[in-house]
């Protein structure tokens, strides 16, 4: 087992580190040579799209957080609403899937239990069900319509890292190629963002440097009894992340906020010295995001925001600042969640946790 880690202390930062690698394989493998999208297995053809009125993407966990992130992909690039579930709500909410129904499941594994049960209630249905997998051959593939593997490789601690940013790189690859295909983006549109796209793994790569100082930050949190992590728009689908990554490895509890809800309730719980973790990358909400950082950091916050490098007006109100490369808004979930998972990692780790097994959880959950 030692050997696999390949001399690091645990197979998650190991895997944390396998980033780079991973979201280069799951998008090159899907370049042809001219460096277009090849999803010529996924055969759904522009009539068909044409008809596609409504698309659920529905996963359980870290997936279902990947799917919230994919919806803002989707909607932007293919111009149709999606409702992004959990599988194990969505099975039992009645849902309106028929055979103009695209139904999109993420998961690592391929054997969940509820988001199986999902895509076997959605064929009865007559809906078109595509999933995104890692696991080649596990019974969500198998019997899915269309299925688009990540490329993450194997992932064996139960905290879920590069199976979660392969699968928005997988998010982002099918809703440009059929955004294409309907004609919802232009080629010069689509040609910019895959080139956008193969800038990823480098910029995956440049911040992970940040991390000493998310080891130094983590010191601070160890102690805590609740982490607060703010965001608007995919910002919030990170901060979901974020803190689900925390409360699964560190047993600290952790909640994700949409920033502009602080002020209808949760702001009660911000006094001195709570941790709040503020994510910044969306430029459009950024004048917003700033004013929420100055609400928490006046009711005596440890702010600690994570945004691009060309923000630097987060410094007056953040305690510490995680910059990231400057990158388009739709791929920004790719890198500030980077930082996230180191952050969980490293409370974890001063915790003493058992960090590739934590207490109660399965990495694969087969029951419903
Ligand atoms: C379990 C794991 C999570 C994972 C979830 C969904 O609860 O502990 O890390 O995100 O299952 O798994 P899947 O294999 O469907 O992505």
């Amino acid at each position: 087992e030692a050997a696999s880690k390949a001399g690091y202390d645990h197979f998650m930062i190991k895997e944390i580190y396998e980033q780079p690698e991973a979201t280069r394989n799951t998008l090159e493998r899907r370049l042809d040579a001219n460096g277009e999208i090849k999803l010529d297995d996924i055969n759904i053809t522009k009539e068909q799209l044409d008809k596609i009125n409504k698309i659920y993407i529905v996963a359980c966990g870290t997936a279902y957080n990947a799917g919230l992130v994919g919806k803002h992909a989707v909607e932007r690039f293919l111009k149709v609403p999606v409702v992004t579930d959990i599988a194990s709500e969505f099975r039992y909410s009645d849902p309106f899937v028929d055979e103009n129904t695209l139904v999109i499941l993420a998961s690592q594994s391929g054997e969940t239990a509820d988001t199986l049960s999902v895509l076997r209630e959605a064929k009865a249905k007559g809906a078109t069900v595509l999933s995104i997998a890692n696991v080649v051959g596990s019974s969500i593939a198998r019997e899915s319509d269309y299925t688009l593997y990540t490329w993450a490789g194997p992932e064996i601690a139960v905290a879920s890292t590069k199976a979660y940013t392969t699968q928005i790189v997988a998010f982002i690859m099918i809703a440009l190629d059929f955004g294409l295909k309907k004609g919802t983006i232009t080629k010069e549109e689509y040609m910019n963002y895959i080139a956008e796209l193969k800038e990823i793994p480098d910029q995956v790569a440049e911040v992970l440097k940040c991390e000493d100082q998310i080891k130094e930050i983590s010191k601070q949190l160890v102690d805590k009894n609740d982490i607060f992590y703010l965001g608007r728009g995919l910002d919030y689908s990170t901060a979901m992340e974020g803190a689900l990554k925390i409360k699964e490895i560190s047993y600290t509890h952790a909640e994700a906020f949409a920033a502009g809800e602080l002020k209808h309730g949760t702001i009660a719980l911000i006094e001195e010295g709570v941790p709040v973790i503020v994510l910044a990358t969306q430029q459009r909400l950024f004048e917003k995001m700033l004013s929420n950082m100055q609400e928490v950091k006046a009711r005596g916050a440890n702010v600690i925001s994570i945004t691009e490098v060309t923000n630097k007006e987060v410094e007056k109100s953040s305690d510490s600042v995680i910059y990231i490369p400057e990158v388009d808004n739709i791929l920004a979930g790719i890198l500030s969640v980077i930082p996230l998972q180191l952050l969980a990692y490293y409370v974890a780790k001063e915790r003493g946790c058992d960090i590739d097994k934590p207490r109660n959880l399965a990495k694969s959950v087969t029951v419903e």
